[in-house]
C-alpha cells in the first residue's frame, strides 16, 4: 500500500487545513494510507505522528489554523532544537530524515508551508527521497505560483481594517495608520489600500520620504480633507534607512520578525503636521480565523493537484497556479526568490491614478 506523510510549516495561515483535508480525501480514496507529522519538522524529527482518516478530515474546511500543529523554528538541516541541538549549536539531521523515510516506508512527503518549508523540503528531494511542495503563505511572496494560499484570507482582514478605520479617523479628524505584515513583500499593504480606499500606501519596494508623506497628508488638508488613512506594510523602510525589527528569534532558520514600522509613521505626522495619529497594528490576526471562499477552493484545488503529481511521480516539484492553470514547478526554482510588487506595475500605476501616494514624490 502506498504511504504519503504530510506535513504543515512556518507559520499558519487559513487553508491549511482545507489543505489536508484535500490532500487526505484524495489520497484515502485511491487506497493510499496518510500520516500527518505534527508540528511541522519538530514532529518529524521527533517521530510525532497521527494517522490520518477521513474523519480526522472532516468538517475542517473553513476551520483557521492547522489540525497538525505547525513550527518556523524546526529545521532538519539547521536543527536548534532539544534534545538534538540547541541555538548556539545547530546540528544537521540528515540522517534522521533518511532514516524517518524508511521506517514509515514513505512514498512521499506533502509540506505544505511558505519559502522556508519549501527549502527543507527541497534539500530532502537532493537526498533522493520523494517530496511535493504545496505554497502557502499570507505573504504571497513565492515565485513560481500567482498565488499562495492564506494571503487571500489576510487581505480581506486587512481590507476589513482599513474600511473601519475610515469612520473614526474621519470622526476625531486623525490620520489612522494600519500596519499589515507581509515580511519584505508589500502584497498586503498594496491590495487593502487600494481596495479599502487608503489614502497613502508605504510597501518595501518603494522607500518612503517622511516630507513626502508630510506633503500629501499637507494638500490633502489643504483641499479639505480633515482625515486620511495610511497603510504601512511592516517591511516599510525610509529611502536609505533600515526596516524596523520588533523581535529577533533565535532558534529561528530566519530570525528576524519584522514589526512597529507604523510607530515611526505616527511619529512622523504628529512632529510636523497638526494631525493627531493613531495606529493600529494588525499583526496575527492576518492569519487568524476561516479562510475566505477563495482561499478554500484553492487550497483543495492545490492539495488535489498534489495527489496527481504523486501518481505522476512528480517529485521534487511544487504545486502553483498561473492564470486559471493549476501547474508544477521545480522546488529549486520556487525558493529563494521572493515575488515582490514591481514599481511599474500596473497596479501601482493604477494606485497613483487615483490619486494615491507610495509616499516618495519619485513615485507617486
Ligand atoms: O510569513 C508570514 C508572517 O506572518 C509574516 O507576514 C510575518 O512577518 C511573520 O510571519 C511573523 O512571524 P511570527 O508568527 O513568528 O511572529
Amino acid at each position: 500500500m502506498k504511504k504519503i506523510g504530510v506535513l504543515t510549516g512556518g507559520g499558519d495561515c487559513p487553508g491549511l487545513n482545507a489543505v489536508i483535508r484535500a490532500v487526505s480525501k484524495s489520497s484515502l480514496r485511491k487506497g493510499y494510507k496518510v500520516i500527518g507529522f505534527k508540528d511541522g519538522f519538530k514532529g518529524f524529527i521527533e517521530n510525532d505522528f497521527i494517522e490520518i482518516d477521513d474523519k480526522i478530515v472532516s468538517g475542517i474546511i473553513a476551520k483557521g489554523g492547522t489540525i497538525l500543529g505547525t513550527s518556523n523554528i524546526a529545521n532538519p538541516f539547521r536543527y536548534t532544537l532539544s534534545p538534538y541541538g540547541t541555538p548556539e549549536n545547530p546540528v544537521d539531521l540528515t540522517d534522521r530524515v533518511k532514516e524517518i523515510f524508511e521506517l514509515h516506508e514513505l512514498d512521499c512527503l506533502i509540506t505544505i508551508g511558505g519559502d522556508g518549508t519549501q527549502n527543507m523540503a527541497y534539500k530532502i528531494h537532493q537526498l533522493g527521497l520523494g517530496v511535493i511542495g504545496i505554497p502557502k503563505t499570507i505573504d504571497n511572496d513565492l515565485a513560481s505560483t500567482d498565488y499562495t494560499f492564506g494571503y487571500d484570507s489576510a487581505l480581506s482582514v486587512a481590507t476589513d481594517a482599513v474600511d473601519r478605520v475610515h469612520t473614526t479617523a474621519e470622526s476625531h479628524d486623525r490620520v489612522l495608520i494600519v500596519e499589515t505584515m507581509g515580511r519584505y513583500a508589500g502584497w498586503i499593504a498594496l491590495r487593502s489600500a487600494i481596495a479599502g480606499g487608503g489614502d497613502i500606501v508605504l510597501i518595501p519596494e518603494i522607500e518612503y520620504k517622511p516630507e513626502d508623506i508630510i506633503a500629501y497628508l499637507k494638500k490633502r488638508r489643504a483641499n479639505g480633507k480633515l482625515f486620511s488613512i495610511i497603510v504601512v506594510a511592516e517591511g516599510a523602510k525610509e529611502k536609505g534607512g533600515e526596516v524596523t525589527v520588533t523581535k529577533v528569534v533565535k532558534k529561528s532558520t530566519d530570525p528576524i520578525r519584522l514589526g512597529g514600522v507604523s510607530y515611526k509613521i505616527a511619529d512622523i505626522v504628529e512632529k510636523n503636521t497638526c494631525f493627531e495619529a493613531r495606529v493600529v497594528v494588525l499583526g496575527h490576526l492576518q492569519r487568524g480565523g476561516t479562510p475566505t471562499a477563495f482561499d478554500r477552493w484553492l487550497s483543495t484545488c492545490f492539495g488535489a493537484k498534489a495527489i496527481d503529481m504523486f501518481e505522476e511521480k512528480k517529485f521534487g516539484r511544487m504545486v502553483a497556479i498561473k492564470g486559471q492553470n493549476f501547474v508544477d514547478v521545480e522546488l529549486k526554482d520556487a525558493v529563494g526568490v521572493l515575488k515582490r510588487v514591481e514599481k511599474d506595475s500596473f497596479e501601482v500605476k493604477s494606485a497613483i491614478n487615483i490619486g494615491m501616494s507610495f509616499g516618495n514624490s519619485e513615485v507617486g
